[in-house]
């Protein structure tokens, strides 16, 4: 029931996470217990994901001619949109009497894994890539107290190994090959349509599983058809260029790309995603791992929103289809951006020409620093 949850199109300037009054965000679960398989039974786990803010971005606005929001997923417990997905999973397999979670991942799903099994009392075990994943995720995962084991070989070697060990042992699989997460996550769209009033004409998301993709979808799917939007938005997704087997129209053997979060060559979505795109009049493309460091250098300088790099790539899809001008002036354009820039903070401290990026060192000394802050004399 609408008039229950935390915001209210129409009334105050408010946004998900501010209540009227002083009531706290309940989670995705409770908030939209309405629209997921949840009963009064289900016992919810939940750490408060979901009401993330949709931030006007003025900048990206002014330089495509179109109206830009950004969906700062980054703002969820552990960092990153998957704990919408996470407080499903964790608690369907709590429901179903599981006791250990498996997960395969490029950090950020282990992340959330690992804190929610925490929180409901589960163990986990999560398999990441070698080497390949950042160690803001590492950390996460470690501190709370999952079986963390590297595996020699990328994600798509991760995942093969999470699917057979869960068909095979008792280990309940929390990656998004279970719909439950996808169910999860599709409460995304159900906010951005609650704060604009309607679906936005397009929304642009990195791609790796394409899970998102697929989930965003279905949640704008389901506000069409019980009448809270009229419209869905044309889906687009983009990967990077060394690891895009969307746009390859293949999987691809040896994905690589800095932005390790979607480096992933066989989507486990695939078939979803494909439908999803056709249902939209959806696309998917590429950038290069340089445009992809360019978008979040204007994505933190211009909008004050500090992203992990995989999550710049909206935006870097935003600016290529702007300039191949195939997207409708004055159109309405949300950007999910996917992950918090403190999971992978290595990125910031680069300059563009690739050197470091130092603080100046100053004196204590306060006519020092106006100097280097060009300031002038004091009055
Ligand atoms: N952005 C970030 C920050 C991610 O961590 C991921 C996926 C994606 C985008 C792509 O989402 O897979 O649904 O298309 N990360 C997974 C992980 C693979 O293990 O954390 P998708």
């Amino acid at each position: 029931m609408a008039s229950k949850r935390g915001f209210f199109r129409g009334s105050k300037p408010v946004g998900p996470r501010h209540a009227r009054g002083s009531r706290q965000w309940r989670g995705v679960l409770h908030e939209y217990a309405d629209r997921l398989d949840v009963s009064k039974a289900t016992p919810v786990v939940t750490l408060g994901e979901g009401g993330t803010p949709l931030i006007e971005a003025h900048s990206l606005s002014e330089m495509t001619g179109l109206r830009v929001f950004v969906k700062f997923e980054g703002m969820n417990p552990t960092g990153s949109f998957k704990d919408r997905g996470m407080t499903m999973a964790v608690t369907k397999a709590k429901e179903r009497g599981a006791q250990v979670v498996i997960c395969a991942s490029t950090g950020n799903t282990s992340a959330s894994a690992a804190a929610y099994a925490a929180y409901g009392g589960l163990t986990s075990a999560v398999l990441v890539p070698d080497g390949k994943i950042s160690m803001g995720k590492l950390s996460q995962a470690i501190a709370h107290n999952a079986h963390v084991l590297q595996v020699k070989g990328n994600f798509d070697d991760c995942l093969d190994l999470a699917r057979d060990l869960a068909d095979n042992y008792p280990i309940h699989l929390v990656n998004s090959v279970n719909n439950d997460r996808i169910e999860g996550q599709k409460t995304a769209a159900f906010e951005v349509v609650e704060v604009l009033g309607q679906a936005p004409d397009y929304h642009f998301l990195p791609v790796g599983n394409a899970g998102n993709y697929t989930a965003y979808h279905r949640g704008y799917s389901e506000e069409a058809r019980r009448g809270a939007t009229n419209r869905i938005p044309r889906m687009f997704g983009f990967q990077a260029s060394g690891s895009a087997p969307f746009v390859r129209g293949e999987r691809v053997k040896n994905p690589d790309t800095i932005a390790t979060a979607i480096r992933i060559g066989n989507p486990a979505s695939w078939d979803l995603a494909l439908a999803a795109q056709a249902d939209s009049n959806g696309y998917f493309g590429e950038i290069d791992d340089a445009g992809i460091l360019a978008a979040h250098r204007l994505l933190s300088q211009t909008v004050g929103v500090f992203v992990e790099p995989s999550s710049a790539i909206s935006v870097a899809g935003l600016l290529e289809r702007s300039e191949a001008g195939v997207l409708d002036k004055g159109a309405t354009v949300v950007l999910t951006v996917t992950g918090h820039g403190l999971k992978d903070p290595a990125w910031a401290l680069k300059n563009a020409d690739g050197s470091d990026a130092q603080p100046t060192k100053v004196p204590i000394d306060s006519a020092h620093i106006a100097q280097v802050l060009g300031l002038g004399s004091s009055s």
